[in-house]
């Protein structure tokens, strides 16, 4: 919730938190950058965190833990089976979703192959407003197959639609007739929508999406993983929601959801992952699953502690003042790199900024990695490791060639109650650096590429000798500056 400031000059967003346990960072000189990027095979994944100043990969796992968290780990159960620590957690989901019937799995990617062994069959499909990079690859990895039905004003880069997460109802409605309901696995609503820039979902949307499954009889799934930025754009820019509690809001979606799951990771500000149902029939159907691949149907693969400071965050993911805290921040860094020119997606969305990498490097090819090359690009000019989000975190298609992604995004995650704002200001700073100099940046060809979930680790390199020329241009402007 922003709080005013008497001189308007100096309003910025506050934190309602105080830090009281650091870590400390260090940022190398940029010739050590140089060599840390290059040694990493151009992959900002296989960076040592040691080598890197602002880690602004994910928001996953690494957001800030509150001492009520950090207190609640203490009073861990670890049993086996059926500990207290579990009824704990079901009593949190509860709180949050009003559902009784909760599965756990070690993470969100965890309750996606559950859910997909339980759903998925060869020759099914499975709608969704935009894919995730780990839901696809099991859904596909089944023989099932992902179709998108994101509105089309979600792919603009730059515009002010609020929720350019949006289903495209019509396109929905016309699936389902298409493939009939029968093969439908399940429509699974991602709020918000990771790989197109963090964009929410409006309340509406999601409620018709649900009622177009029930209509037909299709199991409607929600991926709540990145709900708490969601709920809080619900809040502040959808009129319905505007006098709603957020729990209100998170009540009105789960009683129309056959299924949520989460990741933890994100959700609750812990670790783990969750998979929850009103009506038992669902969960019944997954559960074999969990013992098989995760663990006791009272831990699922979960560390005890970190489900203690989960049922704990997932409280705290209903207080606007903690869950204000992310989107702020990634708007104040948005607003200010689009003060100076650098093309980045708007509005600005949950989880990170997003850089529209397509037309800062406009000349390199998708198969030269526009994405990657900008992320080394930042990782040089400032110690700043972002994540590509383009056409090196797709899949090939099943003949070898290669699908170019919709948008060409570098993502640079604001995990939760973690950075200050001089931090985020001197990444905003380092990245208009980056743009002005986006003429020396190249493109890269692979070293070597696994043929699944490629951008985790694989190594690639520069094409011809542009880092260095960064580096000289670095020194030039910066002087003897880390
Ligand atoms: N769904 C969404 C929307 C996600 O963003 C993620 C993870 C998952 C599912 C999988 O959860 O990591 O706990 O297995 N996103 C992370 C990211 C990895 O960096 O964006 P997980």
């Amino acid at each position: 919730m922003s709080v005013k400031f008497y001189q308007p000059e100096n309003q910025v967003p506050l934190e309602m938190h105080k830090v009281r346990v650091v870590q400390k960072l260090s940022l190398l000189p940029v010739e050590e950058r140089l060599k840390c990027i290059q040694e990493a095979g151009n992959n900002t994944f296989l960076l040592q965190n040691k080598d890197v100043f602002m880690d602004m990969l994910t928001d996953s796992g690494v957001n800030g833990m509150s001492d009520q968290q950090v207190a609640s780990m203490s009073i861990a159960d670890d049993s086996y089976a059926g500990s207290e620590t579990f009824n704990r957690v079901k009593a949190a989901v509860k709180e949050v979703f009003g559902t009784d019937n909760v599965l756990p799995a070690h993470q969100g990617r965890a309750a996606e192959n559950i859910l997909a062994e339980a759903y998925v069959k060869p020759g099914m499909v499975t709608l969704m407003n935009f894919h995730f990079t780990t839901t696809k690859a099991h859904i596909t990895r089944l023989g099932g197959e992902v179709i998108e039905l994101v509105d089309k004003k979600g792919l603009i880069p730059k515009s002010d639609d609020p929720f350019k997460g949006n289903f495209d109802l019509k396109a929905l409605r016309a699936a389902i007739k298409k493939y009939g309901p029968e093969k439908v696995a399940f429509v699974r609503i991602e709020a918000g929508t990771n790989l197109i820039g963090g964009q929410p979902v409006s309340l509406e949307n999601m409620l018709a999406v649900a009622d177009i499954c029930h209509e037909f009889g299709v199991k409607s799934v929600l991926d709540a993983s990145l709900l708490q930025d969601n709920v809080y754009f619900m809040k502040v820019r959808e009129p319905q929601c505007k006098f709603m509690e957020t729990k209100e809001i998170y009540r009105l979606l789960a009683d129309k959801m056959d299924i949520i799951y989460f990741s933890a990771r994100k959700l609750g500000f812990s670790r783990g992952g969750i998979i929850t149902a009103h009506d038992k029939k669902f969960t019944d159907e997954m559960m074999e699953f969990v013992p098989l691949y995760e663990g006791f149907l009272t831990y699922g693969g979960m560390e005890v502690r970190s489900m203690e400071a989960m049922a704990v965050g997932l409280l705290e993911s209903l207080d606007m003042e903690y869950i204000s805290q992310g989107p702020e921040f990634i708007a104040y860094l948005v607003n200010e790199l689009d003060k100076y020119g650098v093309p980045v997606i708007k509005p600005a969305g949950g989880l990170g900024a997003h850089l529209n990498c397509s037309e800062i490097v406009p000349n390199i090819p998708h198969n030269q990695y526009p994405a990657d090359a900008v992320a080394t690009a930042l990782y040089i000019a400032g110690g700043i490791r972002g994540m590509e989000r383009g056409t090196l975190s797709e899949q090939r298609e099943p003949d070898g060639t290669e699908r170019y992604a919709e948008l060409e995004l570098l993502r640079l995650a604001v995990p939760r109650r973690v950075f200050t704002l001089s931090q985020i200001k001197y990444c905003a700073d380092r990245v208009k650096w980056m743009y002005d100099n986006r003429n020396l940046i190249g493109g890269l060809e692979w070293v070597s590429e696994p043929k699944v979930l490629r951008f985790f680790f694989g190594r690639l390199k520069e094409i011809g000798y542009w880092q260095e020329e960064l580096v000289a241009k670095f020194r030039a402007d910066f002087g003897d500056s880390l």
